[in-house]
């Protein structure tokens, strides 16, 4: 709890909004999709310019000065993330990667699936943890699905977890990139318990919410940076427990990850920890345009922050839930929870007509567009969370896959399914202040009949 003196002196939202981002208010523009990127802050690009039009910077893996100095950046950077991660540098490793997907990819190729191991994954979850299943699989490994309930919350996680007799490795996200759940992080020891490392996605909760390594004791977890704060966009990580590191064993080798390779002897021996994940030069320049990204969040405050956006969060949820048609019927229908209740700054929902029937998302998605509110629409490359909100029969939806094959296209799969697919989804973040929600309250406002 911060005293009222401290409280007094933090810089306010408003002032942030003013100074970080004015260049919304100038372009009169509501930007309501931190799920698909966050805002950068103009503090970030005049530091990072400055370090870069005062700098030389060589690439590290040379060992020149300009290459030393690249070196300490890079250096110093997986300090920094250690320390928003809360995690201990003497038991954990940084690996910098593109983004959250090439993180994932990291594990997936990586690791040690076998007959007797099972692959466990939320059914609410990115493609990008999806697509781990096609390396269980070909090493042989079972894959099951935790499925979810009506709020998109898993169902009985703890139990199929207890009735796995292997283990093997467990993945979810922290938070729903598609209805905002938050997901049971008391899950990650109960699986340890029961023999799984665990993979935890923190892509969508990281940006608006603290988490700690030290709480939480998951063996790999991947984050993309642009989704804590908008810039540099092509830097992630993979942070793993150094024993889970270890028990990983890459398929390839590539510039950066070896101690040697010999053509001539036809062998090659890998760097340890992070060195043997991280292939080719590393984005040494939008690694150091990390630090003010990181500083923008510290000035910010993140439980100041989670705050910010629950109370914004409940602001649409509230106002979007109380919208009706002339003969009463709802305007708007919550796919997840309908309340702030374990819950993160995403919600995902549909408009529907006076007869409860989902008008389709791009119609919405074109009227905010037009009115400069930012949503997105669709599945949100989340098609176990889609599926279960909008109650898609699985054998109907494999026999339609199946038909539509190269032809699929969401329009064909509605049609065949017979549901509408797809969905509008906002999500608030450090730069929204309460004039965004209501500009995208008043664009699902204006489909009343
Ligand atoms: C929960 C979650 N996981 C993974 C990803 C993939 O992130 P990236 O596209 O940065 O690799 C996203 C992106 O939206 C996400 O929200």
């Amino acid at each position: 709890m911060l005293s009222a003196a401290l409280a007094e002196t933090q810089i306010s939202f408003e002032a942030l909004r003013d100074r970080e981002f004015s260049r919304l208010d100038a372009q009169d523009h509501a930007y309501l999709d931190y799920a698909g990127s966050a805002l950068y802050g103009d503090s970030q690009l005049r530091a990072h310019q400055a370090m870069l039009s005062e700098g030389i910077f060589g690439n590290p893996h040379s060992d020149s000065g300009p290459s030393r100095t690249s070196t300490a950046i890079i250096v110093a950077s997986r300090r920094r993330v250690l320390q928003f991660l809360d995690a201990d540098e003497s038991t954990h490793d940084v690996c910098f990667t593109a983004n959250t997907s090439a993180a994932i990819k990291l594990v997936a190729e990586s690791y040690p699936f076998g007959a007797d191991s099972t692959f466990l994954l939320s059914a609410d979850n990115h493609n990008s943890v999806n697509g781990i299943r096609e390396y269980a699989r070909r090493a042989g490994a079972r894959v099951r699905y935790i499925p979810l309930d009506d709020e998109l919350r898993l169902q009985d996680a703890e139990g199929i977890i207890e009735s796995e007799p292997n283990g093997g490795l467990l993945a979810f996200p922290a938070q729903s990139n598609f209805s905002g759940v938050w997901h049971p992080l008391g899950l990650v020891a109960k699986a340890k318990s029961r023999g799984f490392d665990v993979l935890l996605d923190l892509a969508a909760y990281v940006p608006s919410r603290a988490f700690s390594l030290r709480q939480c004791p998951a063996d790999f977890v991947a984050m993309s940076f642009y989704k804590l704060f908008g810039y540099p966009t092509g830097v992630g990580a993979l942070l793993a427990r150094r024993e889970a590191l270890a028990k990983l064993g890459r398929p390839w080798f590539a510039g950066g990850t070896v101690l040697f390779a010999s053509v001539a002897a036809d062998t090659h021996f890998l760097r340890s920890r992070h060195e043997a994940f991280e292939d080719g030069t590393p984005d040494f320049l939008g690694i150091a345009g990390l630090d003010a990204g990181f500083d923008l969040l510290a000035e910010a405050g993140m439980d100041r922050l989670s705050a910010h956006v629950a109370a914004l969060t409940r602001m649409l949820i509230e106002q979007l839930r109380a919208l009706r048609h002339r003969n009463g019927a709802p305007l708007v229908k919550i796919y997840g929870p309908a309340n702030t209740i374990d819950r993160g700054g995403t919600v995902a929902f549909n408009v529907c007509d006076r007869d409860g029937v989902p008008m389709p998302y791009t119609l919405v998605e074109t009227r905010a567009r037009q009115a400069g509110v930012s949503l997105r629409g669709g599945c949100f490359c989340n098609p176990g969370a889609s599926e279960s909100a909008f109650g898609l029969d699985p054998t109907r939806v494999g026999d339609c896959l199946a038909d539509l094959g190269a032809t699929f296209t969401p329009e064909r799969f509605a049609a065949c399914t017979g549901t509408a697919v797809g969905a509008v989804r906002a999500s608030a973040g450090l730069a929204n202040n309460r004039d965004d929600i209501q500009r995208a309250v008043d664009v699902v406002a204006s489909f009343d009949s």
